[in-house]
């Protein structure tokens, strides 16, 4: 077996051992623990949360005081008493909830084999991803975001620059090595919400 195919067959079977329905649950673990993104019973906002690993993860680091608004395109495939489940598009559909500790995006397109196309819509869904975050925010809130990296990476960067007073790129242990994605982790939302 190849290193790569060692490493995510590593964390197919800890996700299994622990419960969770996808590794990706280890990319939020790992950026939380670097990072301190989540405490006990915040309110979460999980974009992109299907099939759950993320909103799992989120779940039991806030508590049964916290909870989780986890949106999809499709079904979710967990049940938490403190997990939402809304389908809609988020490119479609508005969002009216607000006064959220965290926003979280894990959001990706299908892939269709069209690097340069994929990468186009990955960012499309990010940029929405941060006005959604704008908008729905609490002061002083967290937000973090998958990228394709690639064109529009900086404009995002640089917006999310002035919206948040802690903003890094990182690249978590559990995402593979070859894949192009990355995570901006923002902290600290600057504005008031009115
Ligand atoms: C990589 S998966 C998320 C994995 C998830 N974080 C987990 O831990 O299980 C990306 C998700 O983004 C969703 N997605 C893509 N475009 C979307 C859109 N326009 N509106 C809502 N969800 C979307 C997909 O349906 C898919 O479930």
């Amino acid at each position: 077996m190849r290193p790569e195919e060692a490493k995510r067959d590593h964390y197919r079977k800890m996700a299994k051992r622990a419960g969770y329905v996808s590794r990706a649950a280890f990319k939020i673990k790992e950026i939380d623990k670097k990072y301190g993104i989540f405490k006990t019973g915040q309110r979460i906002l999980d974009l992109g949360a299907s099939p759950g690993g993320w909103s799992q993860m989120a779940s039991k680091a806030v508590g049964p005081e916290g909870e989780i608004y986890a949106i999809d395109k499709r079904p979710l495939k967990i049940e938490s008493e403190n997990v939402r489940f809304v389908q809609m598009d988020i490119l479609k559909d508005k969002i009216t909830m607000s006064g959220f500790d965290v926003v979280m995006a894990d959001l990706a397109p299908n892939v269709s084999g069209v690097w340069e196309h994929d990468q186009y819509v990955q960012i499309q869904l990010a940029q929405r991803a941060l006005e959604i975050a704008e908008s729905s925010l609490r002061r002083g809130g967290n937000f973090v975001c998958k990228l394709f990296d690639g064109e529009g990476v900086n404009d995002i960067v640089n917006r999310a620059r002035r919206e948040f007073s802690f903003v890094k790129l990182t690249k978590p242990k559990a995402s593979r090595k070859e894949s192009s994605e990355l995570y901006l982790v923002c902290k600290n939302y600057l504005r008031e919400k009115i």
